[in-house]
């Protein structure tokens, strides 16, 4: 009955799937909320609907490829030209990163197969390239991680072949908009006009392998190098920020006292524990959320013992405390302060690549970060897209900047999550729409943002990374 189950929630997955294609272009006044509620929305599956469904939240974060999606990317008047393009992306689907305990764990094919679901026109010539090894495309100690997934039974944490399709997908997508449309690089483009920077975890490395496999129109390994980075905040030499982790701290104090609170949640785990034979504690340490998900998005059952199977009802209400507890941390602010910090670094990278872009310099025009829920998650919270949903698998937040030919100095940005414009919801150019009749926003408030208005927002005196990091008496 287990199976069943999931069987009919899966069903009904793929008619929500419809729903939200066909939903997308309709406006927020049909779906009957009040008037001020709807201010609140955006246009799109990127807020939550008025009523969260767990089920239908947790397939969103799955990704299941399926229909073409529809995407913002690109979408400019004639005069403006594309300067350069800034990509952060989640890694694709993979293997969960923790096992229930005393279960066995689910058993899935992480090796490619052409042949088999989910496909991609581009999978197999993905797999021959990738088995022919690579060369010396990589930073130290990249260069000792597999090119693709490979394991008949995945190991833990380990990239499948959805999450390899997935970004194939949004290779082709990027490729179809930036490249063939937008001509962003030159027919004779070299290994400089790229950034590329991943994690040292091979489900990174390989996400940015098959999103560039599906983007370059020739993937030539002499022309691709992969930096290294070392942190999830990508925060390269600016790491150390006492301030930072007095926000997680008070964060992570938060979301204890929320868990406390829950007795259903109590509940649940007490009877997942029962059914596994192992203490609470020891249940609730092995983060089972993680674990379940991957049977959900894989449709395999969820596991059992002879003292019964873990179901669906459990796994509705930890995902509906997890909604709450993104809901109350919102609310809190205190994420949004170790955002503010956490995410200081990489922004302020990325403007300077912009600004260099916007003197005319060729180099680095498209820049790929291969990264975490953990990365995502603090720059999408700290640009202030606070309501935008929790990064799914394969995730993509992308830098637009653009020049006016019209008038050469002007630079603007675009900024999409999944394909969606949130340029407008944005804390630095919120209400610049109304004021404008540009489709976009001035480069300046993007920059006056990460240099100054960052740390203004954290409500202290400081003006700039360091001192913020270093207040006293927080
Ligand atoms: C899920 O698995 C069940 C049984 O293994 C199968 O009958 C069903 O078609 C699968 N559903 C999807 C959407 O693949
Ligand atoms: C911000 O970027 C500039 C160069 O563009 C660099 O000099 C500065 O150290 C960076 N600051 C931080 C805190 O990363």
């Amino acid at each position: 009955s287990n199976l069943k189950h999931l069987f009919m929630c899966l069903l009904a997955i793929s008619i929500y799937f419809s729903a939200i294609v066909h939903l997308i272009p309709v406006s927020t006044a049909k779906n009957g909320v009040s008037s001020k509620s709807r201010k609140r929305i955006m246009p799109d599956p990127v807020t939550e609907p008025p009523v969260t469904d767990p089920v239908y939240e947790a397939l969103l974060y799955c990704n299941i490829p399926s229909v073409a999606e529809r995407s913002m990317e690109g979408h400019a008047p004639h005069h403006f030209k594309l300067v350069s393009v800034h990509v952060f992306i989640r890694h694709g689907d993979r293997y969960p990163l923790y096992v229930i305990p005393k279960t066995k764990r689910p058993e899935i094919d992480c090796t490619l197969v052409a042949n088999r679901k989910p496909y991609h026109p581009k999978l197999e010539a993905f797999i021959s390239h990738m088995s022919k090894g690579s060369g010396a495309s990589f930073e130290s100690p990249l260069n000792s991680l597999p090119l693709y997934p490979n394991h008949p039974l995945c190991e833990m944490g380990e990239l499948t072949q959805t999450g390899v399709v997935q970004h194939l997908q949004n290779g082709q997508l990027l490729r179809d908009i930036y490249l063939k449309k937008h001509k962003l690089l030159p027919n004779d483009w070299s290994a400089d006009q790229l950034y590329l920077e991943t994690t040292g975890k091979s489900r990174t490395l390989q996400s940015g392998l098959a999103l560039l496999y599906g983007f370059l129109p020739d993937f030539d390994w002499k022309k691709i190098y992969f930096r290294h980075q070392p942190s999830a905040l990508f925060c390269s030499g600016s790491c150390y920020c006492p301030v930072r982790n007095q926000y997680l701290e008070k964060e992570q104090r938060r979301q204890y006292l929320l868990r406390l609170k829950n007795s259903q949640l109590e509940k649940t785990y007490g009877e997942m524990a029962k059914i596994v034979d192992v203490p609470t504690k020891q249940l609730r340490a092995a983060n089972p959320i993680d674990s379940m998900l991957c049977h959900l998005c894989h449709n395999v059952s969820f596991p059992c013992t002879r003292n019964g199977c873990v179901d669906m009802e459990h796994f509705k209400v930890i995902k509906t405390h997890q909604i709450e507890d993104e809901r109350e941390r919102r609310e809190k602010k205190l994420y949004l302060g170790y955002s503010l910090l956490g995410a200081h670094p990489i922004l302020n990278q990325t403007i300077g690549r912009m600004q260099r872009a916007t003197e005319g310099r060729k180099e680095e025009l498209f820049a790929l970060y291969s990264a975490h829920d953990v990365t995502l998650s603090p720059v999408l919270s700290a640009l202030g897209l606070s309501e935008a949903r929790f990064p799914r698998f394969a995730a993509r937040l992308i830098f637009e900047l653009w020049q006016d030919r019209e008038k050469p100095n002007e630079h603007s940005v675009r900024i999409l999550y999944n394909g969606v414009d949130v340029t407008f919801h944005t804390s630095f150019c919120q209400d610049h729409h109304k004021r404008s009749p540009k489709p976009m926003c001035p480069f300046e408030n993007l920059v006056r943002f990460v240099k100054r208005d960052m740390f203004v927002a954290l409500g202290g005196s400081s003006t700039n990374y360091y001192d913020a990091c270093h207040r006293e008496g927080f």
